[in-house]
């Protein structure tokens, strides 16, 4: 069994981490020069392999959004044939087409030892019991915790999303000893937990956890950790980047180390996209330096962090963000589903017998995270024809179902009683503890 402490990478000294990083740079601008979006670029700014020297060549490049992903979808900015490609993944994005991202085998296997070596990092071996609940399918933290889980040599549960009971079945049953949920879920399970009976504090042989995929506050982490008797530890990944794996806490719990011989990092200000210092928010910015089939440069996440200045007591040189504060966008993410407003907006413009305005709560109910979508009817609907609001209340939840990949409550009003705001409307309400 290969060891996942790998400690000749995890803990270069600085100069050969940044001398690895340029080469690999170099490497990846010759597999990009393929990519007809990369190409074009390239040629105008006169980037080759050759013209990279150190870090300093990034500025040259230009960053890249997801509306260049989508602009360019599906296949616009794959790097190698399309017989090499071996799997995509798919986000979702604003409107139009969703994002898409390409892997190689080699891809895969890279992206499974990132993840293994985050497991590895925090105590979990190939004695463990290891069940992940999230989402399967094009949710990347699935396939993405399950190769890495293997990779280790554990034990893995893919129990996927949702059935509490079964989940915590499994959990006795098969002596799950690691989960990964995301935070608001796993606050759910615990209540489930309650609900049966059963402490997982004392009965059960769960120690780890791991969570992520959303934003959560240190408290939420603490009463997580009090709840199941265990440390949890949390990992950032983000689709367009593979997924789970790109920078993942230590035991320090202070921190996420993000990979650095994986990605370069930069944290700019969101509005004038100049470098901050470390230690100052910004929003970051991640370039893939190991990826053949869709390499990324100077991708904007629109996630909010800081670098954490100082080295980190465990000895990795890796450098650690800070837990995300925030994003520079109005994506929202519920049940681990990320939803921009306008999805919900251009599903609800489609239904002729409604009105233009719209309001989204969000708020935890019974430990479960819900989504409230109140709309305004028409002129033309009486609102006491309650066939027809059942009905239309039915079509407007399947749709938006379909769409944003999670059931909202969906609440007709009448005409005049939603606020109304002068200009930009303040469509969302976010009433979650965490947020
Ligand atoms: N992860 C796992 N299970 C979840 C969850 C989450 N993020 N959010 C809710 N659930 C559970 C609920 O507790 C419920 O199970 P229970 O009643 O047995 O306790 C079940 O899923 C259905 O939830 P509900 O709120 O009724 O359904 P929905 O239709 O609104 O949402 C989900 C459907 C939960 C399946 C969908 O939102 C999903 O797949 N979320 C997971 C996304 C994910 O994995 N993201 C990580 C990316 S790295
Ligand atoms: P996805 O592409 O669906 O995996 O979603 C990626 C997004 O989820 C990121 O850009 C973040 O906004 C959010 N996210 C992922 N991990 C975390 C985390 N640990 N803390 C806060 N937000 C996270
Ligand atoms: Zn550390």
């Amino acid at each position: 069994m290969k060891e996942y402490w790998q400690e000749e990478l995890e803990t270069m000294k600085r100069p050969d981490l940044e001398k690895l990083q340029v080469e690999r740079l170099k490497k990846t601008v010759e597999l990009a020069m393929n990519s007809p979006f990369y190409g074009n670029i390239f040629k105008e700014r006169k980037i080759t392999p050759e013209s990279i020297k150190s870090l300093e060549d990034l500025q040259r490049f230009p960053f890249t959004v997801k509306d260049d992903l989508r602009s360019h979808y599906p296949f616009g900015l794959s790097s190698v044939p399309l017989e090499k490609v071996v799997r995509l993944h798919s986000s979702s994005g604003t409107t139009g087409n969703p994002t898409v991202i390409l892997h190689t085998q080699k891809d895969l296997d890279e992206w499974a030892n990132q993840v293994a070596r985050c497991m590895y990092m925090v105590g979990v071996r190939n004695t463990d019991v290891f069940q992940n609940t999230s989402g399967y399918g094009m949710f990347t933290g699935g396939l993405g915790f399950q190769y890495g889980a293997e990779r280790l040599g554990a034990l893995t549960v893919p129990a996927a999303a949702g059935n509490s009971r079964r989940q915590i079945k499994f959990i006795m049953d098969f002596g799950t000893t690691a989960v990964h949920a995301i935070p608001s879920y796993a606050t759910r399970l615990a209540e489930v937990f309650m609900e049966m009976g059963i402490d997982p504090r004392k009965d059960t042989k769960l120690k780890t956890m791991f969570i992520g995929a959303e934003p959560h506050s240190e408290e939420q982490r603490k009463r997580i950790e009090q709840l199941f008797g265990v440390k949890a530890y949390n990992s950032f990944g983000m689709s367009e980047m593979n997924g789970p794996g790109v920078a993942f806490e230590c035991k320090e719990q202070n921190g996420l180390h993000i990979w650095e011989d994986y990605v370069i990092v930069e944290i700019v200000n969101p509005v004038t996209l100049e470098p901050v210092k470390d230690g100052e928010i910004g929003e970051m910015v991640l370039t893939t330096i190991n990826r053949e089939a869709m390499p990324l440069f100077r991708y904007r996440t629109r996630d909010l962090t800081c670098i954490i200045p100082g080295d980190c007591p465990c000895g990795r040189t890796h450098r650690r963000i800070a837990r995300i504060k925030g994003r520079s966008d109005d994506m929202m993410i519920v049940k681990g589903v990320n939803i921009f407003p306008i999805q919900i907006e251009k599903i609800l413009m489609n239904f002729k017998e409604l009105g233009m305005n719209y309001l989204i709560t969000i708020e935890t109910i019974e430990n479960n995270d819900e989504m409230l979508v109140e709309v305004e009817l028409g002129d033309t609907v009486r609102v006491d024809d309650y066939a027809l609001l059942q009905n239309l209340t039915k079509a407007i939840t399947h749709q938006l179902k379909d769409e944003i990949l999670l059931t909202p409550k969906v609440k007709l009003v009448e005409r005049g009683t939603l606020p109304q705001s002068d200009g930009k409307a303040v469509r969302v309400k976010d009433l979650r503890k965490n947020h």
